[in-house]
């Protein structure tokens, strides 16, 4: 595939997990267990495939309404998956990024996250982002405040104020916006993801369930963004190819 024809960020909705431990007779849980392993094979197939910046939605700030057994059994999960693949994250010299709000989160997976994250800072070729108490409404009000607190200290002239400057407040400052978004389980919505920063994203919906998900459709995914032509508001004709 021509590097132009790469995505550089890829950015991952994983949802189904409830519907395919459904689908096969098993607890909700058993669905989220599955997901990690897809989680594992989806990390591979980025680096496998060239895709440098993978960042994917394990947890939304709406998520919190679930029974709290669910939300229990996934920080558990989650837990168990950080301390497993932080060697993996080593070995593969790729740099972790939590995004969301982090203090909100139960206190010893902010220590684990702190803790890989440390670990793996100084890798510069790939990065895994990982979407956790994530919200692109509260990201955007985190970033206003930042903004609204740095105008009354003086530091910051809201008449200057620009969209460089408004993104440097975002949880995700310093990485690439995504060029494809692909969410799961055919479901047709982005529920409160990277909604600035996918302003151009392409997206790809697709109809495996997140349990499901494997090497083969994920290139399916960058095929379909290889095939499309990302105009940004220009006319077809004026693109130089
Ligand atoms: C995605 O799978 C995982 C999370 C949102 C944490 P779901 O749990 O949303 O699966 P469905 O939508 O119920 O099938
Ligand atoms: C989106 O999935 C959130 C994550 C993948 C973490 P949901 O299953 O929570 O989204 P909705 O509720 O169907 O929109
Ligand atoms: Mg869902």
């Amino acid at each position: 595939m021509t590097p132009d024809k790469l995505p550089q960020h890829v950015a991952i909705i994983m949802d189904g997990n409830g519907r395919w431990a459904k689908q096969h007779g098993l607890p909700r849980i058993e669905g989220h267990r599955r997901g990690a392993d897809a989680v594992k094979r989806c990390l591979k197939a980025a680096q496998a495939n060239g895709v440098t910046h993978l960042t994917l939605y394990a947890f939304s700030v709406e998520n919190w309404n679930r029974p709290q057994s669910e939300v229990d059994a996934l920080m558990d999960l989650l837990d168990r998956f950080l301390r497993d693949q932080l060697p993996e994250l080593i070995k593969g010299e790729i740099r972790l990024r939590v995004i969301g709000r982090y203090r909100e989160l139960p206190e010893k997976i902010q220590t684990r996250l702190r803790e890989a994250e440390a670990a793996t800072r100084h890798f510069s070729n790939y990065t895994l982002g990982l979407a956790l108490n994530y919200g692109a409404r509260t990201e955007i009000v985190d970033a206003a405040k930042a903004i609204a607190q740095a105008a009354q200290a003086g530091e910051l002239n809201p008449d200057e104020l620009d969209y460089a400057t408004l993104r440097q407040h975002l949880y995700t400052r310093d990485m690439p916006d995504p060029d494809l978004v692909i969410r799961t389980s055919g479901e047709s919505r982005l529920s409160n993801f990277l909604l600035l920063q996918s302003a151009y994203a392409e997206i790809y919906l697709s109809p495996v369930l997140w349990p499901d998900f494997d090497e083969a459709e994920f290139k399916n995914a960058l095929a379909a963004y290889a095939a499309r032509e990302r105009r940004y508001g220009k006319t077809a004709e004026q693109l130089v190819h």
